[in-house]
């Protein structure tokens, strides 16, 4: 059964329609992408399914709760990362988090404090947790929502841009999280971001939006198969020399050869490049050529997005 489903879930305000009939589902264990342009409708969507919005039509179950319905026996089970996540400036990140624990209904004291220095401790925010939340850099308080989301161990997870302010370590650490807890804690996540290495990296299917509805939903890989461009093998050479691009070329199954000589390499587009490529490298040896690296470049999810997004 899927822990998350839209259907024909749909968000107006005013004359304008967010989020039009948007229908998918979030198997369990799974990381989720929600990829599309500003204004897409993204966090309008995890908004209706974090129940803190009502959608205008259409429905949506959240561990089998119905999010018009069951909202509160949602929030027992989900965590939700905003946007623009509401701390109290003038609580420590002590007290900000014992807060929501107990508003999440943590109630043994001796838990809620294992549980908070535990996620502080992993957030290193532990030295920090008699500081004002106030005085906080964005990225500190980044983790510190982050932290909180967590801290009723919800087995669903809806995070909005959790990687935004943090810098490359902590996004790392974030990264680490979100496959460590759907791999080993099998909870099921659902992730809006930007960050399309990130998506790649994390998510067994995305669904890009734009304009509230759906333009494609797969697996990454499935979406980087669909875009025009091929798989290219990237060639180095120690020394560029004309008479290798001609050997390369009379490959049979080359079709085209780009060659960048600042940096004596050659861009090959072939077919079926995993048995071309051991004869292109056989002909480039054979003529004389010194190969530094080869390596299979495939065409990215950035590329796949772009050219669905624009398209
Ligand atoms: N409370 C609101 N009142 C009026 N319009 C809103 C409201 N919330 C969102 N919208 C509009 O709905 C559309 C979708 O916004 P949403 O925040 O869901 O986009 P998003 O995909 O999350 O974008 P971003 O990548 O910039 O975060 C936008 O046009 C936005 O202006
Ligand atoms: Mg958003």
């Amino acid at each position: 059964m899927p822990r998350i489903e839209a259907d024909a879930l749909t968000k107006r305000f005013g004359s304008l329609t967010a989020v039009d009939r948007l229908s998918f589902d979030v198997k369990e264990g799974e990381v989720f992408g929600l990829l599309g342009p500003n204004g897409a409708g993204k966090t309008t969507t995890v908004r209706m399914l974090a129940c803190l919005i009502l959608p205008s039509e259409g429905s949506g179950r959240v561990g089998g709760h119905d999010i018009i319905k069951d909202s509160m026996k949602i929030r027992e089970i989900v965590g939700i990362l905003t946007e623009n996540p509401s701390l109290y400036d003038r609580l420590t990140p002590y007290e900000n988090m014992s807060f929501f624990a107990q508003a999440y209904g943590l109630s043994d004291q001796q838990q809620r404090r294992s549980r908070i220095r535990e996620l502080l401790d992993f957030f290193n925010l532990w030295e920090r947790r008699n500081d004002k939340v106030g005085a906080f850099s964005k990225g500190m308080k980044q983790k510190l929502a982050i932290a909180r989301t967590l801290v009723h161990e919800p087995p669903i997870l809806l995070l909005d841009e959790p990687t935004s302010g943090l810098d490359p370590e902590s996004a790392k650490e974030i990264r680490d999280l979100i496959s460590s807890l759907s791999q080993r804690e099998n909870h099921t996540i659902l992730l809006c971001t930007h960050h399309l290495e990130d998506a790649e990296r994390l998510c067994s299917r995305v669904m890009i939006i734009n304009r509230g509805s759906r333009i494609i939903i797969g697996t990454p890989q499935e979406l980087r198969n669909r875009t025009s461009n091929k798989t290219a093998i990237e060639i180095s050479l120690k020394v560029y020399d004309l008479r290798l691009v001609q050997a390369v070329e009379e490959v049979e199954q080359v079709s085209e050869v780009t060659v960048d000589k600042s940096r004596g390499r050659l861009v090959i587009t072939a077919e079926d490049p995993d048995n071309s490529t051991p004869e292109i490298v056989r002909r480039i040896v054979y003529s004389g050529g010194e190969i530094l690296s080869v390596s299979i470049v495939q065409p990215s999810l950035e590329e796949a997005y772009l050219k669905f997004v624009k398209g």
